[in-house]
């Protein structure tokens, strides 16, 4: 079973910005299973571990990257539309991608970061964000078409 269901519930009702959700929410899911998979492996240190470790990482750096794109895509219809709430919603964009950075740069470091505990706070910004302040958006967007 997936680690976050997709639900119509998550939908603002703007396409580009619902199936955008739907690949960071895929994204996480891909995120849980190489976690579980480097979890289930021995304690011993060994290639399996590294291969989890790296494929781990290199999801991690997608996310980040994704969330870029997908949040660039966002602003400019904010800016294109006007929309009031602009700067606030900018400013919750910026601090999540610095934090994910931050889990990047030490989890590469290898500094002890859970990937649950990363995968935890993840959710619940993306769930709280996206029932929040995407919604909001989506229904600012809805009524300027
Ligand atoms: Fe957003």
């Amino acid at each position: 079973m997936a680690y976050l269901e997709w639900q119509p519930a998550f939908e603002v009702g703007h396409d580009r910005i619902d199936s955008d959700h739907q690949a960071l929410v895929a994204a996480m899911n891909q995120l849980h299973e190489a976690a579980q998979r480097g979890q289930g492996q021995d304690q011993d240190r060994n290639q399996d571990q590294d291969q989890d470790q790296e494929e781990t990482a290199r999801i991690l750096t997608f996310l980040r990257d994704y969330a870029v794109t997908h949040f660039a895509t966002e602003e400019a219809l904010m800016l294109r539309h006007k929309y009031p709430a602009a700067s606030e919603h900018f400013a919750a964009h910026a601090e999540l991608l610095l934090q994910v950075s931050d889990f990047i740069v030490d989890y590469r470091a290898g500094r002890v970061v859970g990937v649950d505990v990363m995968l935890g706070f993840l959710q619940a910004w993306l769930m709280n964000h996206i029932q929040g302040r995407d919604r909001d958006l989506g229904a600012y967007l809805r009524g300027r078409v």
